[in-house]
């Protein structure tokens, strides 16, 4: 069995600590240097608890490790596991910085090992029904996208301040933007360019599609919101199509509007994705196959991402994707 490494025990390591490692075998080791978050993940998986990787290293064999740190950690952890030979996990954003990002990418192919991100909306099966939708052309030609990603951000996910601060790892678009810029590249292919205003908190994204579709996407933490929302629209000549994402319930799914009228598709909750992207990453590992979203996918949203932030710091003006290979 693939012998795991949890780094990173705060909110979202606890969260998978405690609802996908457990039927999975469990983990090897938890690691934080925080003693009291890694003694916590161990107790719920059986892992030992550790301070780094390099001291679990010297104490058991791992084989693979899962990167939950914050954002300007996930290069370095994930190098380092490279360097020791273990297949990666890592969370979203992939990187920080394209240069990061493409070191990433080369060291998992110069290795072999797998590298996979920890992007949720393609393994969501609203997604999947709404390509499928699209493709039968159910709601005929698709003329316009947008992407709405509004909640407010509190509790855990604030408690370190990392995330909403203004450090290297802080900011909206890093978070969420990565998510966001995910799901619409699957429902809308390639972006070639972006423009953006806003702030730290709240910004507005029209995205240049190289299918010449128009597209938008909205994003904030500072407002209260239903934990079930469409995050994604898409608008066709003959109908349009939700994709509702929901946070608490299972009242996820793709629902395909028509003037003939409504079909909800599937019932799900988006932290399913976690159990589906780990049992991905590590059938990869055992079938030497690549994973769902391999860590190119993740540069790929990176870069659009990055423009964003420099039009942004530009007053808005258009900012080509770099190397236009989104
Ligand atoms: N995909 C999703 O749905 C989703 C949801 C929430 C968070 N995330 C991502 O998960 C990651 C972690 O976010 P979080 O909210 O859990 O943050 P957090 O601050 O709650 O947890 C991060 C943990 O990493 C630890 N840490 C810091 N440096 C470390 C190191 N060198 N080695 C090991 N541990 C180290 C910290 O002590 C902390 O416990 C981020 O990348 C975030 O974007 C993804």
């Amino acid at each position: 069995m693939t012998q795991v490494a949890l780094v990173g025990c705060g909110a979202m390591g606890e969260i998978v600590a405690r609802s996908v490692y457990p039927a999975l075998g469990g983990l090897a080791a938890a690691i934080d240097p925080d003693p009291a978050r890694a003694a916590a993940v161990a107790g719920l998986t059986g892992a030992r608890p550790f301070r780094s990787l390099a001291e679990a290293q010297r104490e058991i064999q791992v084989d693979a490790v899962d990167v939950r740190v914050p954002h300007h950690l996930h290069a370095a952890v994930t190098l380092e596991a490279f360097r020791s030979g273990c297949h990666v996990l890592v969370e979203k954003p992939f990187a920080t910085t394209l240069s990061d990002a493409r070191a990433m990418v080369e060291a998992a192919e110069r290795t072999g090992l797998v590298l996979a991100v920890a992007e949720n909306y393609p393994h969501l099966r609203a997604v999947a029904d709404a390509r499928a939708a699209l493709e039968a052309g159910r709601i005929g030609e698709v003329l316009a996208l947008r992407s709405t990603r509004a909640y407010r951000v509190g509790g855990v996910w604030v408690r370190d301040g990392w995330r909403h601060g203004r450090g290297p790892s802080g900011g909206i678009l890093l978070d969420q933007g990565t998510h966001q810029v995910s799901l619409l590249r699957r429902l809308g292919g390639a972006v070639e360019a972006v423009s953006a205003t806003g702030n730290a908190d709240t910004v507005s994204l029209t995205l240049r599609m190289a299918s010449g579709v128009v597209a938008q996407s909205l994003l904030t933490w500072s407002v209260p919101g239903p934990a079930a929302q469409a995050e994604a629209t898409v608008l066709g000549s003959g109908g349009r199509l939700d994709v509702v994402v929901d946070y608490d319930n299972d009242e996820g799914g793709c629902h395909v509007w028509t003037p003939a009228g409504t079909e909800r598709l599937g019932k799900e909750n988006y932290y399913d994705s976690h159990r589906l992207m780990i049992e991905d990453w590590l059938g990869a590992i055992s079938t030497s196959r690549a994973p769902v979203v391999p860590g190119a996918e993740g540069l790929e949203d990176l870069a659009v991402v990055l423009a964003a932030a420099e039009s942004v710091a530009n007053g808005g003006a258009f900012v080509e994707v770099e190397a236009g290979r989104s």
